[in-house]
C-alpha cells in the first residue's frame, strides 16, 4: 500500500492528469493491436498448418509438401512485417495532413478489413485470405508504430516522456501476452475457434474508435503545424490540469520558430543535412538493435524453439515468456526516468548477449544433459527480460526525442521502415537459418548485440529530462562542431549528454 501510495504520488507530482491518461490510453490500444498480431500465430501454428494441409488436400488431392508448408507458414508470419514496412513508411503522408489523432482513428478501417479477412478465411477455405489479412493488419501496425509514439511524445510533459513512451511498448507486450493466452488449445487455439482468435482484432479497433474522439489533438501539432495558438493552449491546460501552461507554450513556440527556418524536412534531407545525419543514424541503429537482437525469433517461434529444446509443455513456456516480457516492461516504466535511456539500453543489450550465449550452451548440450531444457527456459526468459529493460521500449520513443517538429514525421518513417525491414528479415529467415545452424543460431544474434552495444556506448546521447528543443540544439551544436573538430562532436554526442 505504502509503495503504491508513493508511486501515485510520484506520478501525480509529474502531472499525470485524467485527460492525459485517457489520451495515452486510447492511443496505445494501437500498440496492443500490433502486439496481439505479433504473438497470435505462435501458439496455434500446428492447428493452422493443419488447416493449410486440409485445404491443399481439397484442392490438389495430396498432402502438402514439407518445403511448401515451411514457405507458406514463414510467409504467413512475415507478411505481417511487409505490411508494417509499407505502413510505417507512409506515416508522414497522414500525420501532417490529418493530424495525429485523426490519423490513428482512420487507420482502424484497416484493422476491420483485416479482422474480416482472417476471421472468415477458414469459412472461405482460403489461406490466401489469411495471408492478405496478415498483410493488412501489418499495414495498420506499421502506421501505429509511427502514430502512437509520436502522439504520446507530443502530449507528454518532459518529465514523463520516457515513462509514457514506454506505455507504447507495454501495450505491445500486453497484446502479445493476450494472444498467447487466448491461443492456448483449451481456449481458442484449436481447430474450431482459431478464426475467432485472429478475428478478435476488431475488438480493440472498435474500442479505439469509441475512445479517440474523446481525446484532444496533439497541442504541438495545433500550434506548430496549424498555428492555432488558442486551441493549443486550451488543450494543454486540460492535459496538464493547470491554467499556467506558459512554460510549455514557450518551449513549443521556440520549436515553432526553429521550424519556420527549417520548414518540412523530407527523407533525403534527413541524410543530406549535417544537422540531422547524426540523429537519424542513431535512430536507425537503435531500431536495428531492437530487431536484430533476435527478439522476434522468440515471439514468432518460441513454441517451436522450446519444443526442440525438449520442453514438455512448450505453450506454457511461451506464455511464461510473455509474462516475463510484460513484468519487465513495467520495471522499465518505473526506472526509465531515473536511470536514463542510454544506460538502460546498454544494460539490456549486454544482458541479452549473455542470455543468447546461455541459450546456445543449453541447445548444444541438450543431447548430453536432459536438464538443459530448463536452462533453455531460463535463458529465453532472461533474454526477454533484458530486452524489455531497454531495447524494447527505448528505440520507439527516442525517435520523437531526437527530432524537432519539422523533421519528426520523416524521421519516424525512416526509423519505422528500418525496424520493420529487420523484423521481416528475422521472421522470414529464422526457420531456414535455424535449419542450417542448429543449436548455434543464437550466436548470430550475440554478434549483432555486441556490435550494437559498442555503437550505443560511443554514439548514443542521453535524452532524459531534456526538452525537444534542448536535444535538437545539442545536435545543432554538435554538427557545427563537426565542421571544425570531429572529436568535439564525439564528446558532445555521447559523453556529455548533448
Ligand atoms: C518491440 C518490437 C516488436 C516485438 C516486441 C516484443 O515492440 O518492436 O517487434 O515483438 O517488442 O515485446
Amino acid at each position: 500500500m505504502q509503495k503504491n501510495g508513493s508511486l501515485c504520488l510520484f506520478f501525480s507530482q509529474q502531472q499525470l492528469t485524467f485527460p492525459l491518461m485517457l489520451a495515452v490510453g486510447a492511443a496505445v490500444i494501437g500498440s496492443l493491436q500490433f502486439g496481439y498480431n505479433t504473438g497470435v500465430i505462435n501458439a496455434p501454428q500446428k492447428t493452422i498448418e493443419a488447416f493449410y494441409n486440409e485445404t491443399w488436400m481439397d484442392r490438389y488431392g495430396e498432402i502438402i509438401p514439407k518445403a511448401t508448408m515451411t514457405t507458406l507458414w514463414s510467409l504467413s508470419v512475415a507478411i505481417f512485417s511487409v505490411g508494417g514496412i509499407v505502413g510505417s513508411f507512409s506515416v508522414g503522408l497522414f500525420v501532417n495532413r490529418f493530424g495525429r489523432r485523426n490519423s490513428m482513428l482512420m487507420a482502424n478501417v484497416l484493422a476491420f478489413i483485416a479482422a474480416a479477412l482472417m476471421g472468415f478465411s477458414k469459412m472461405g477455405a482460403s489461406w490466401e485470405m489469411l495471408i492478405i489479412g496478415r498483410f493488412v493488419v501489418g499495414l495498420y501496425s506499421g502506421l501505429s508504430t509511427g502514430f502512437v509514439p509520436m502522439y504520446v511524445g507530443e502530449v507528454a510533459p518532459t518529465a514523463l516522456r520516457g515513462a509514457l513512451g514506454t506505455l507504447h511498448q507495454l501495450g505491445i507486450v500486453v497484446g502479445i501476452l493476450m494472444a498467447q493466452v487466448f491461443g492456448m488449445d483449451a481456449l481458442m487455439g484449436n481447430a474450431t475457434l482459431w478464426p475467432f482468435l485472429l478475428g478478435f482484432t476488431f475488438i480493440p479497433a472498435l474500442l479505439q474508435c469509441c475512445l479517440l474522439p474523446l481525446c484532444p489533438e496533439s497541442p504541438r501539432f495545433l500550434l506548430i503545424n496549424r498555428n492555432e495558438e488558442n486551441k493549443a493552449k486550451s488543450v494543454l491546460k486540460k492535459l496538464r490540469g493547470t491554467t499556467d501552461v506558459s512554460a510549455d507554450m514557450q518551449e513549443m513556440k521556440e520549436e515553432s520558430r526553429q521550424m519556420m527556418r527549417e520548414k518540412k524536412v523530407t527523407i533525403p534531407e534527413l541524410f543530406r543535412s549535417p544537422l540531422y545525419r547524426q540523429p537519424i543514424i542513431i535512430a536507425i541503429m537503435l531500431q536495428l538493435s531492437q530487431q536484430l537482437s533476435g527478439i522476434n525469433a522468440v515471439f514468432y517461434y518460441s513454441t517451436k524453439i522450446f519444443e526442440k529444446a525438449g520442453v514438455q509443455q512448450p505453450v506454457y513456456a511461451t506464455i511464461g515468456a510473455g509474462v516475463v516480457n510484460t513484468a519487465f516492461t513495467v520495471v522499465s516504466l518505473f526506472v526509465v526516468e531515473r536511470a536514463g535511456r542510454r544506460s538502460l539500453h546498454l544494460l539490456g543489450l549486454l544482458g541479452m548477449a549473455g542470455s543468447a550465449i546461455l541459450m546456445t550452451v543449453a541447445l548444444a548440450l541438450l543431447e548430453r544433459y536432459d536438464w538443459m531444457s530448463y536452462m533453455s527456459i531460463v535463458a529465453i526468459f532472461a533474454f526477454v527480460a533484458f530486452f524489455e529493460i531497454g531495447p524494447g521500449p527505448i528505440p520507439w520513443f527516442i525517435v520523437a526525442e531526437l527530432f524537432s517538429q519539422g523533421p519528426r514525421p520523416s524521421a519516424f518513417a525512416v526509423a519505422g521502415f528500418s525496424n520493420w525491414t529487420a523484423n521481416f528479415i528475422v521472421g522470414m529467415c529464422f526457420q531456414y537459418v535455424e535449419e542450417l545452424c542448429g543449436p548455434y543460431v543464437f550466436v548470430i544474434f550475440t554478434v549483432f548485440l555486441l556490435c550494437f552495444f559498442i555503437f550505443t556506448y560511443f554514439r548514443v546521447p542521453e535524452t532524459k529530462g531534456r526538452t525537444f528543443d534542448e536535444i535538437s540544439s545539442g545536435f545543432r551544436q554538435a554538427s557545427g562542431a563537426e565542421k571544425h573538430n570531429p572529436e568535439e562532436l564525439n564528446s558532445l554526442g555521447a559523453d556529455s549528454q548533448l
